[in-house]
């Protein structure tokens, strides 16, 4: 079975700095707060162009402790695309407030900054006041916050980057980072930046904010360990994970490189059988998923076992639109309907993507997926 992704290939190559660098941890024993954790946050501000990173557990604890910054209250609302992974709109109940979900782009999959306003009047008539946008880089490409920006500007609304997927990305030559009011990330090990465990972190130029979540993700925390000065959780980066993060981070840029070439190859081979992701003019891509679009109504579960019976792994981000998930049902919804989400939910397909994937691999996986839509095709003439 070729890899859907090839963390083997990636460690082979930092290997002895990954053992050098926790050989080190074991050795000081300083497993919380130590300090690789202080190394890796200006390492990563720096390649962010942040002044501030606050690493922290996972990116699902970076967004909560952004919108603890935020001073997010009960019952206020966050527009947030209904297409993302759960844990973009999770974070607002959680807080105790309300995700309303808007339209994405059909080209890019992110926030369409036309329907905002569509959202605002939805939570206008649920009596629920706007506060605030989660603007989502989904697959690795950063959404229009030239735009987004200028909306929330226009209502008095603060911007948030979920950047899980897109921390590396850029827009106009602006690194993710700064695209945002505070901009979160993800190290989950599948991330383009991926540690070996859990782990996230928020990126800001806001002094006071930074100083709140570093406070909130260690409970609290005032000057010293046991003056709790203020609600907070445990959010912290382990040691470990820093350690990790420092040898996968030397060789980050490089493997950005790869993964842009792999997508301009998969563009070659597939952009005659399937709609393939479409960037932005002013966008670079991380490109943590490769997703095409298959032609209306092909039948994609067929489609996805023919090319797993051709030893080609394929997966679906996401299934199923946020909105329409049972937990979030009841939450407001930009024009009462999202089709462009529904459209894609229903059509999209995720390849192998990494940057150590090859041209011959990529051209077994483009057959495969051509046999198998000619197969599909095949059957339904025949049925
Ligand atoms: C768009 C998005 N937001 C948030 C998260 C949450 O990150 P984590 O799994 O590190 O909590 C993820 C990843 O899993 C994600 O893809």
């Amino acid at each position: 079975m070729i890899p859907f992704i090839d963390l083997a290939s990636q460690q082979a190559r930092i290997r002895d700095k990954i053992d050098h660098n926790l050989a080190t941890v074991l050795d000081h024993g300083a497993y919380i707060m130590g300090p690789e954790v202080l190394a890796i946050e200006a390492r990563l501000a720096k390649a962010a162009g942040a002044k501030h990173c606050i690493s922290c557990s996972s990116g699902t604890d970076a967004l909560i402790l952004a919108l603890l910054a935020q001073g997010l209250r009960p019952g206020q609302g966050v527009i947030v695309p209904s297409f993302t992974f759960a844990a973009s709109a999770e974070v607002m109940p959680v807080l105790g407030a309300i995700p309303v979900f808007s339209e994405v782009d059909p080209t890019t999959f992110n926030l369409d900054p036309a329907c905002l306003g569509e959202a605002v009047e939805a939570a206008q008539e649920a009596g629920i006041d706007i506060v605030g946008i989660i603007g989502v880089g989904l697959f690795g490409q950063p959404a229009d916050y030239a735009a987004i920006g200028a909306f929330a500007a226009e209502n008095g609304l603060w911007v948030i980057d979920d950047a899980a997927q897109s921390f590396g990305a850029s827009w106009n030559n602006v690194p993710v980072g700064q695209l945002g009011d505070l901009t979160c990330t993800s190290f989950f090990p599948a991330k383009p930046l991926g540690c070996y465990g859990d782990g996230g972190a928020v990126f800001t130029d806001d002094d006071d904010k930074a100083e709140l979540m570093r406070s909130c993700r260690i409970h609290g925390m005032g000057n010293t360990k046991y003056e709790n000065i203020r609600i907070g959780m445990t959010a912290r980066l382990d040691t470990m994970q820093a350690a990790i993060l420092d040898a996968k981070l030397d060789i980050f840029e490089d493997e950005l490189t790869r993964r842009q070439q792999v997508a301009d190859r998969y563009a070659a081979l597939l952009g005659d059988l399937v709609e393939i992701p479409v960037l932005a003019t002013a966008a670079t891509s991380s490109w943590a998923q490769y997703t095409v679009k298959l032609p209306k109504g092909a039948d994609r579960d067929q489609i996805a076992a023919a090319m797993q019976a051709h030893d080609v792994p394929t997966a679906i981000y996401y299934p199923v639109p946020m909105h329409q998930q049972p937990p979030y049902r009841h939450f407001p919804v930009a024009g009462g309907d999202l089709p462009v989400t529904s459209d894609l939910c229903a059509r999209v397909l995720a390849l192998p993507m990494h940057p150590y994937l090859d041209a011959p691999v990529q051209a077994q996986i483009a057959d495969a997926l051509a046999m198998a839509i000619t197969q599909e095709g095949v059957a339904k003439i025949e049925a």
